[in-house]
């Protein structure tokens, strides 16, 4: 049994297929792959886009979604093996992710790190713990990688580049300002599927701090050496931009601070010129700008970018239906 916790796990033939399929479900919307078929959206955390775009996928294949939210509409889940559940929670995912996986064919996870100790959220636990007990094919909805939107920012990128690989291309992505220290996942992200496909990266942040955990800059490393593309991180904002064909934008907490925020906060507002602005991507070679969304505008990236012909994010918010729709399909085999 195959699930999708991560793009890494997935080889590049996988991962084409899964775009092509996408690419296929934009032209055609309906289809009957899910008929008769099930799946569990269990968020732990808010949702627009995934919500959405996984409910609406599923009914589009002749499927059913059901959303589940632990601690709100379902009961809380206690994750550690071995405890006496004496607190709060009223389940261990040992029953909750075997009885789900009775009913359904397919759970989906959305679970954000604590953001109190990295050294714990990094482990996934929430996500890996479903994995262990489900008998059912599991999906990463956002934990601490977002291998979604992975998917749909790539087939944003292919459909604008017209080609399968980014070879040649200069991509950066870049930390930008936000008032709260947001999760690392969609960076995390950013930098395994571009990597992959083979683009030069620039990891553009404002301090040594900021740069990714190791299992993800390795993850860059190990990617370009197979894909032909390079990867380096940067902390000069202009000589990152110029020339740059794609422009990714995601604010994140530094990993040295999680638990410590009160100092990490006064470094993050030092470098609110990290804004994506007209003048910045005027440095690049007609760069298109795209973010996962949800984004505040000018304060992530200005009115101007957001609004311009060369911001693609709403056509990737879209290719997150296509994509989820694809992966859906290929995890139960049709
Ligand atoms: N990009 C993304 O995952 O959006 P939501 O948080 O709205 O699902």
């Amino acid at each position: 049994m195959k699930h999708f916790l991560n793009t890494q796990d997935w080889t590049r033939a996988e991962l084409d297929a899964v775009l092509a399929q996408a690419a296929a479900f934009k032209r055609e919307k309906l289809g009957d792959q899910l008929k008769g078929r099930s799946i569990a959206l269990v968020f732990f955390n808010p949702s627009l886009r995934t919500r959405t775009s996984f409910e609406l996928g599923a009914f589009q294949l002749g499927g059913h979604a059901v959303v589940l939210q632990p601690g709100k509409d379902a009961w809380p889940i206690e994750f550690k093996p071995g405890t006496v559940m004496d607190g709060e929670a009223e389940e261990h995912i040992a029953e909750v992710a075997r009885v789900l996986s009775r009913y359904v064919d397919l759970i989906a996870v959305r679970a954000f790190p604590k953001f109190q100790d990295w050294s714990v959220d990094r482990e996934d636990s929430v996500l890996k713990s479903f994995a262990k007990y489900s008998t059912v094919p599991v999906i990463n909805l956002e934990t601490i990688t977002h291998p979604c939107q992975e998917l749909a920012h790539a087939l944003a990128l292919q459909e604008h580049f017209g080609t399968r690989d980014l070879r040649g291309k200069k991509y950066v992505l870049t930390w930008t300002y936000h008032p709260k220290p947001l999760n690392t996942a969609v960076a995390n992200s950013a930098l395994t599927i571009a990597t992959r496909l083979g683009a030069d990266v620039t990891l553009l942040c404002p301090t040594p701090e900021y740069a990714l955990d190791q299992r993800y800059l390795g993850w860059a490393k190990d990617n370009v050496a197979e894909s032909g593309g390079s990867f380096r991180i940067s902390h000069d904002v202009e000589e990152a931009y110029r020339g740059a064909h794609v422009v990714y934008a995601k604010s994140w907490g530094a990993i040295p601070y999680f638990g410590r925020w009160e100092q990490e906060k006064p470094i993050r507002d030092a470098h609110k010129h990290f804004i994506v602005d007209e003048a910045k991507m005027a440095l690049t070679d007609n760069g298109v700008f795209s973010h996962c969304l949800p984004l505040r505008r000018n304060v992530k990236a200005t009115d101007a970018v957001m609004d311009s012909p060369a911001c693609i994010a709403i056509e990737e918010a879209e290719n997150r239906l296509h994509v989820q729709k694809a992966v859906m399909a290929a995890l139960v085999g049709r």
